[in-house]
């Protein structure tokens, strides 16, 4: 089996429903606390080495989707290492187009040996006093490149730096050989 070496940065990008909340997750791990108003998409933010877990570069890609073609979402795609998919745990209508639309989307979007991670992000737990993560682990189990699912809120910063660091690691210690190139040649 050969395997493409891994990556010496991190590319993680953030890809979901409109309001689901991506730029203040991003903004809220950058700046440690939860802004109201934030603009509809973050800058690329470049995290240094020696302030991430793993001691790796990493950059943070917002997506808008009014404000961006479904071309340039490919091309987003297509750079990045990792996806998080985002959705809102108090709109279900955000969670059902994660299997109707985002998992698919991503997947038409990367050759097939190259099936990137993704981690699926429930965020605002702070509106809900119940758990939603068995619902995502039913979706979760149809895409074997779900790598993780992870309940958090950009709001009280909670699994904030946890959500950035599950997808750090989903592409530097695989779980299943997702960097396979075996059957390319
Ligand atoms: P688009 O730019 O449209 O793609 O939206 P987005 O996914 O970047 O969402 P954004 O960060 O703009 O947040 C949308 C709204 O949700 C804002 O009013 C935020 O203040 C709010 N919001 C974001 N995260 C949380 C959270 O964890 N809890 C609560 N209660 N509100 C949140």
């Amino acid at each position: 089996m050969v395997y493409e070496s891994l990556p010496r940065t991190v590319r993680i990008l953030l890809l979901g429903d409109p309001g689901v909340g991506k730029t203040s997750l991003i903004l809220s791990l950058v700046t440690e606390e939860f802004t109201e108003h934030v603009p509809s998409k973050a800058e690329e933010i470049t995290i240094p080495a020696d302030v991430t877990p793993e001691q790796v570069p990493t950059n943070i890609v917002d997506i808008c989707v009014a404000e961006q073609s479904p071309e340039q979402i490919v091309e987003e795609i297509e750079k990045s290492h990792v996806i998080c998919i985002v959705f809102s745990v108090d709109r279900q209508e955000t969670l059902s187009k994660i299997a109707s639309h985002w998992l698919p989307f991503v997947r038409d979007n990367c050759h097939h040996d190259l099936r990137k991670p993704v981690i699926l992000v429930g965020n605002k737990i702070d509106l809900i006093d119940y758990s939603i993560i068995d619902n995502i682990w039913d979706i979760a189990e149809e895409y074997p490149e779900v790598d993780r699912c992870i309940e958090c809120s950009a709001k009280n910063l909670i699994n904030v730096s946890e959500m950035f660091y599950n997808a750090q690691k989903a592409v530097l210690h695989p779980i299943s050989p997702i960097y396979s190139i075996e059957e390319q040649e």
